[in-house]
């Protein structure tokens, strides 16, 4: 198991009344407060992975080098990476920083293909960085119109829909990582299963073509 959590995006709520728009923050002294308030809240010592939420148009990559370093120097955070960067701003933290960025979490599925023709997993591979896919299953939607347009095709793998979108998001050379979002433990089980399921290459273009609507040119 790995514990895995983000920071930077501070909402508005009862609990902060200080907070009067919602904004990112990825100040030196709100990443540390957050990782502290996070080993609080999970009561643990340690965080296997840190990531930035959002990119900040106010980063300081400095302040962030700083930060981070104090983090690992104190044992409190193994490793790092970023959510939703595009890849000139990874490379551009990158630069400033003496640890690797071990991933960048993105929307990918076959209902958001950007990251595949965009440059974000090109970056990933050339890097040997592991992309982390949110929202695997579109938020659940592809489920649901996956098993009612792609039954036949999941019969021929013996799999539900959900474990084929899992099964072409893991067929990806860049090694992707999906962050499934249901926290039912049958589902969890049912996903784990498309780890053992190798699509075929014409199965995974048929389902791109079903995700696009269009053939591949
Ligand atoms: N970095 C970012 O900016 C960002 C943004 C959004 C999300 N995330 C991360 O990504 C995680 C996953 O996002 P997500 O919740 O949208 O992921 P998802 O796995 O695409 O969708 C989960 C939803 O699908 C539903 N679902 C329907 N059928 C399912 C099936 N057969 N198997 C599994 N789930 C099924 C689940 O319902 P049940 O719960 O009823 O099972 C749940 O509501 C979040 O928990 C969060 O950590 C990151």
């Amino acid at each position: 198991m790995e514990l895995v959590t983000k920071c930077g995006i501070k909402f508005r709520s009862a609990k902060r009344p200080n907070t009067w728009v919602k904004h990112y923050d990825t100040s030196k002294e709100h990443i540390e407060w957050s990782v502290n308030n996070s080993l609080k809240m999970l009561n643990t010592d340690r965080l296997d992975l840190l990531l930035l939420h959002r990119p900040d148009p106010l980063l300081n990559p400095t302040e962030v080098a700083e930060v981070f370093n104090k983090l690992k120097e104190d044992g409190k955070v193994l490793h790092f990476g970023v959510s939703n960067f595009t890849p000139s701003q990874f490379t551009m933290l990158q630069k400033f920083l003496p640890m690797p960025l071990v991933t960048n979490q993105i929307e990918i599925s076959l209902s958001r293909l950007d990251s595949l023709f965009n440059g974000d997993l090109d970056l990933l591979m050339e890097r040997n960085t592991s992309a982390m896919a949110w929202s695997p299953l579109g938020g659940g939607k592809l489920v649901v119109a996956g098993e009612r347009e792609m039954f036949s095709k999941a019969s021929k793998y013996n799999a539900s829909y959900s474990q084929l979108s899992l099964a072409w998001l893991l067929k990806h050379p860049a090694a992707i990582f999906p962050v499934i979002g249901t926290t039912k433990p049958e589902r969890i089980k049912e996903a784990a299963k498309s780890l053992g399921i190798n699509l075929d290459r014409q199965d995974w273009f048929e389902m791109l073509q079903w995700a696009t609507g269009n053939e591949v040119a």
